[in-house]
């Protein structure tokens, strides 16, 4: 049945169809249905983490509820939890459009949507205002685009401490493309400073939350190193992997199109093998003591089950769901609990 209602999408233009769905994902009775059709749960689905107890391990990524406009909809669409943002301490409108596009033919999007969000105070007041939520939420911060890297620690620090009552967990965001120089906060001394002071702020509240850290695709093996250093130094709870890739490599679209489209991250299918590869890294490097939220180019269930293996602990969807639909959600969940009942 998604197949077509994509249909109908596709026609739209990505961003138009986007806001489409989350304003259908807002209402009871396409709530409803959503439920009636993909809602499954099985107790061998439960994980837990950081102390917290997730229904199932498939959760929605960063980007596409970034004002949590719809996030107890997404419990009804079949995920465990939620990415909310990136969110910024002031709103932003974002880059010119057009600045989301289709690579149909590779199953990706590109997108330079550049933190276009309302801002951490409104987010959190959306929060505040459907009170308890039926799903796990996890804030994913960032920083202003005006503000310059030497101060963005004040940034992160503002987006955490307005969001802190409002979520179960938190995603650092310092691998996006689309705002300038952002990806240089990967760097080490700069990381190592924005998660030491945020961590002096999660341990000043009374109850500490787990912080995790999301990274690009882009990153050699040498600062994949680095950055497992920083994050036991700095004692954080995990590493999301990965953000949207820059390459264009190994695309079936032609080169005049995704010339066309400019610059951008790219995500989706060509995205599954690097993120995954990152993925195994950072397990066996760390002997799986880090916590890894596997995300890139998920779009079946075998893509989903090779995150697993390769030593994610919970995956997430964002291009797979545009491109696959709800029915994804229930098909990995159900594979999960096939597996589980042949051990
Ligand atoms: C994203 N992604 C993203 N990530 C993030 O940390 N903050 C953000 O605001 C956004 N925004 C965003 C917008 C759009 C339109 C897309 C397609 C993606 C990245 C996303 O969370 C995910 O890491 C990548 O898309 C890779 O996963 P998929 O899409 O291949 O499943």
């Amino acid at each position: 049945m998604y197949r077509w209602l994509r249909k109908l999408l596709f026609l739209l233009e990505p961003e138009k169809a986007h806001a489409l769905v989350l304003h259908g994902l807002r209402l009871p009775a396409f709530r409803w249905f959503l439920r009636r059709m993909y809602h499954f749960e099985h107790p061998s689905l439960q994980r837990t983490l950081w102390g917290i107890t997730f229904p199932n391990p498939v959760g929605l990524a960063a980007g596409f509820d970034k004002n949590a406009e719809a996030v107890a909809a997404m419990a009804d669409l079949g995920f465990g939890f939620v990415e909310i943002g990136t969110v910024t301490p002031r709103p932003q409108p974002g880059n010119p459009r057009p600045r989301l596009f289709r690579l149909t033919a590779d199953e990706a999007l590109i997108n330079r949507m550049g933190f276009n969000n309302q801002g951490v105070q409104a987010v959190a007041q959306k929060l505040r205002q459907q009170g308890p939520l039926p799903i796990i939420i996890a804030g994913n911060i960032g920083k202003n685009k005006d503000t310059p890297n030497d101060q963005a620690v004040r940034d992160y620090e503002k987006c955490f401490r307005e969001l802190y009552p409002y979520v179960d967990f938190f995603v650092v965001n310092v691998s996006s493309p689309n705002t300038p120089n952002l990806r240089e906060l990967q760097e080490k001394d700069s990381l190592q400073q924005l998660l030491h002071h945020l961590q002096e702020v999660n341990h000043s509240l009374p109850h500490p939350r787990p912080i995790l850290l999301k990274i690009a695709p882009d990153l050699s093996f040498a600062q994949l190193d680095d950055i497992l250093s920083i994050v036991q130094q700095t004692r954080i709870h995990g590493i999301v992997a990965t953000n949207t890739t820059t390459s264009r490599e190994g695309l079936h679209t032609s080169p005049e199109e995704i010339a066309r489209m400019g610059p951008g991250g790219l995500s989706g299918r060509p995205l599954r093998h690097r993120s995954t590869e990152i993925i195994r890294y950072l397990h066996q490097k760390s002997r799986g003591k880090i916590p890894i939220i596997g995300v890139g180019g998920i779009h079946s269930v075998e893509d989903a089950l090779e995150k697993l293996r390769a030593g994610a602990s919970l995956v997430e969807l964002f291009t797979g769901f545009i491109y696959r639909g709800p029915a994804l959600i229930k098909q990995i969940k159900q594979a999960l609990v096939a597996q589980s009942i042949k051990k």
